[in-house]
């Protein structure tokens, strides 16, 4: 993996996804969500979950993240951070883990609950067969 749990940049993606955590707007769940992304050149983008009173309509940490750094030009990401208050790690969800594949399959990904010391995953442990963009590739009719 190209990101050591120890770097210097690991600790400053976590220091920024508890900062990013901070700004979650989660009144109906309560679970607040912070996430860091390293996009290319160094630059970080930060993210919190959006819930919504129509309840489908919320937003991930993670999805935040990178739609701020795609939307601005980022499509390179190095790695992403996650950052909760609760019990276990936040893994994250299977919509955000296709919405990162797109972009790097293999980014790793640092979970590191405010309670507990950080582990570091690889996306291509969590998401293994995915739907990926040749699948939309379709036999010409007869
Ligand atoms: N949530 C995230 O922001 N990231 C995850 O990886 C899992 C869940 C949010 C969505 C919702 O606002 C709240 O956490 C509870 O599901």
């Amino acid at each position: 993996m190209p990101l050591a749990l120890d770097s210097p940049e690991a600790g400053r993606l976590i220091t920024a996804a508890r900062a990013a955590r901070r700004h979650a707007y989660a009144p109906y769940s309560r679970v607040h969500v912070g996430a860091a992304l390293l996009a290319s050149k160094g630059s970080m983008y930060t993210g919190a979950n959006i819930e919504n009173a129509s309840y489908g309509l919320s937003n991930c940490a993670e999805r935040t993240a990178i739609f701020k750094a795609v939307s601005e030009g980022h499509r390179r990401l190095r790695a992403l951070a996650i950052v909760t208050r609760t019990a276990e790690e936040c893994w994250p969800c299977g919509a955000c883990r296709q919405v990162m594949l797109q972009f790097n399959p293999r980014l790793p990904l640092l979970l590191a609950p405010l309670q507990r010391a950080p582990r570091m995953v690889s996306l291509a442990a969590l998401l293994p067969h995915p739907f990926w963009p040749s699948g939309l590739r379709v036999h010409a009719p007869p």
